[in-house]
């Protein structure tokens, strides 16, 4: 039995998502950013567990092996994934840079 990866909801509705970042992202990005780019990556966590329960073992040889190349796409998505929950998570607020001195700072700072 595989792992079932779960497409993560975030803190705010769809709807919510397109008004909450309009100054700064178009509602279409916005949507196309959670709904296909995120859950893509969801959907390959998936895609690459079934693929590891099948891989072909016997043709591995020191320079390559289906079960080496799955992992290699494995790291890759579930990074994409989880890098994407985080994006939601910390999305949000009034816009009130008082609030968030640290950020600010550091921000200015980097660029
Ligand atoms: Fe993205």
């Amino acid at each position: 039995m595989t792992y079932d990866w779960k497409f993560k909801p975030r803190p705010y509705s769809d709807e919510e998502a397109k008004s909450l970042l309009k100054n700064v992202v178009s509602p279409e990005t916005t949507d196309w950013h959670y709904n296909t780019h995120h859950k893509g990556y969801v959907t390959a966590l998936n895609t690459i567990e079934k693929g590891l329960e099948t891989a072909d073992r016997s043709k591995a040889n020191g320079n390559f092996s289906e079960v080496g190349e799955l992992k290699r796409r494995f790291t890759w998505n579930h990074s994409g994934a989880l890098l994407h929950d985080l994006y939601w998570e910390v999305l949000g607020g009034d816009g009130d840079p008082k609030k968030g001195p640290d950020i600010l700072t550091a921000i200015c700072y980097n660029w």
